[in-house]
């Protein structure tokens, strides 16, 4: 657990991602942390509320369907910017598995 919370942190260049395909957790620390947090809670560096929701609240995540995310994250929701023109269907898809599945899972 300690291992993916670092390389979440950390970001890229120290785990060494390939360069060529486009860095998922870079991304999300660039493009979503400004509004869900660097670890998805919801919550800014000083512990203040955030416009974007917690993605990290294990509850929540259990009741959506990975298709209903990434359709959020391409075609934007109430607040949410649509982020179609910056991601592919397989870069949304694989943000939903591999960034914002984990989060929930490390925590409560
Ligand atoms: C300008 C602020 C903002 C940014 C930037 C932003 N979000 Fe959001 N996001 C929101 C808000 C607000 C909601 C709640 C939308 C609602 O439920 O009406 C949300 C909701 C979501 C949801 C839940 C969607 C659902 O179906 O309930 C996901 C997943 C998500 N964002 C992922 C991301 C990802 C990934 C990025 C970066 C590519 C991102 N967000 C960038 C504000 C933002």
């Amino acid at each position: 657990m300690g291992f993916k919370v670092v390389a979440l942190l950390v970001g890229s260049s120290v785990l060494g991602y390939s360069a060529d395909q486009k860095d998922l957790k870079v991304f999300y620390q660039r493009t979503c942390a400004a509004c869900h947090g660097a670890d998805g809670g919801g919550h800014g560096p000083n512990g203040q509320k955030l416009p974007g929701r917690s993605l990290s609240d294990a509850r929540w995540q259990s009741k959506e369907k990975d298709g209903d995310l990434v359709k959020s994250i391409l075609k934007g929701k109430g607040g949410m910017p649509s982020f179609e023109s910056q991601l592919s269907d397989a870069e949304a898809e694989r943000l939903v598995a591999e960034i914002i599945r984990p989060m929930a899972a490390r925590k409560k």
